[in-house]
Formats: C-alpha cells, sequence, structure tokens
C-alpha cells in the first residue's frame, strides 16, 4: 500500500502500549498516520476507540484502521456495526494480507494481551501493504455484504 495513504490507529488501555509501538514503528517505515487515542493507560471503553476510528475511515480521512484492545475481539465486534468497516482479529500475517487481497478487509484488530510486538509488527505490514483483488469472485462476496448491511438499515 502507498504509503501516503492515511492509517489511523486507536487503542484502550489493553492495546495502549501496542499501539504506541506500532505508531513509532508506521512512523519509521514513513507511513501517514493518525492516532486517535487513548492516549494514556487509565481504564477506557473499546467502542469508544472502535468509533474514532471507524469515523475516520467513513470519512474519507484515513484508508486503513488499526484497532488494539486486549484481545482484539471487543473492538473488532464494534467495529463492525459502522457501515463500511470490515474488521478482523489477525494474529497471524496470511490472515492479514488475504483478508484485505479477498475480503477488502479495512480495519485490522489486533490483542495486545495475546502477541508480542514484534508479530504484530509484521502482521501490521502485512495488512498495509496487501491490496484487493480484482476478482469477479471477490467482487460478488463483497457486493453481498454491502446489500446486508443496505437490507439491515431498510429493516431499522
Ligand atoms: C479490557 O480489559 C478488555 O476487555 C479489552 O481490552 C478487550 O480485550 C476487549 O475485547
Amino acid at each position: 500500500m502507498e504509503k501516503t495513504v492515511k492509517v489511523v490507529l486507536g487503542a484502550d488501555h489493553g492495546g495502549y502500549h501496542l499501539k504506541n509501538a506500532l505508531l513509532d514503528y508506521l512512523l519509521r517505515l514513513g507511513y501517514d498516520v493518525m492516532d486517535v487515542g487513548a492516549y494514556n493507560d487509565e481504564s477506557s471503553d473499546y467502542p469508544d476507540y472502535a468509533r474514532l476510528v471507524a469515523e475516520k475511515i467513513i470519512s474519507g480521512e484515513a484508508k486503513r484502521g488499526i484497532l488494539i484492545c486486549g484481545s482484539g475481539v471487543g473492538s473488532s465486534i464494534a467495529a463492525n456495526k459502522f457501515k463500511g468497516i470490515r474488521a478482523a482479529v489477525c494474529h497471524d500475517t496470511y490472515s492479514a494480507r488475504q483478508g484485505v487481497e479477498d475480503d477488502d478487509m479495512n480495519v485490522l484488530c489486533l490483542g495486545a494481551r495475546v502477541i508480542g510486538e514484534a508479530l504484530a509488527r509484521d502482521i501490521v505490514k502485512a495488512f498495509l501493504c496487501a491490496s484487493f483483488k480484482d476478482k469477479d469472485r471477490y467482487k460478488r462476496r463483497l457486493k453481498k455484504i454491502l446489500e446486508f448491511e443496505e437490507q439491515w438499515m431498510k429493516r431499522s
């Protein structure tokens, strides 16, 4: 992925230290990164950061998001409530790359209590270097997911 494409990073208290480490890493690699907090490791709520990250992507201010909490699970559940967000927990580089190539994942969720910093760096790099593959079957599947969002909006 082009390094000029903006990346937004967010974390609750559980992910605060890993977020800061990844922020330094991405800045060193030359990425344009936005940090939406948390700005300290006091207890906070992961849905608040999921929302901030989702809003930056939906508004177009960022192209990809990274959310970190203790497990990555809460963040992914919260982020997927926002229309246009495709978030998943990936604790291996294969899923982080393939999730973008096949599924157009735009938010990577990490569990700071599950993986270490070195693996997190590799996963983030795999996520950011991948692009959605322009294949009919991937586009067909994505279209079905986008239709779910539309159908759900009409029901509520
Ligand atoms: C916070 O203690 C923890 O529940 C949160 O960071 C996350 O793991 C939720 O999925």
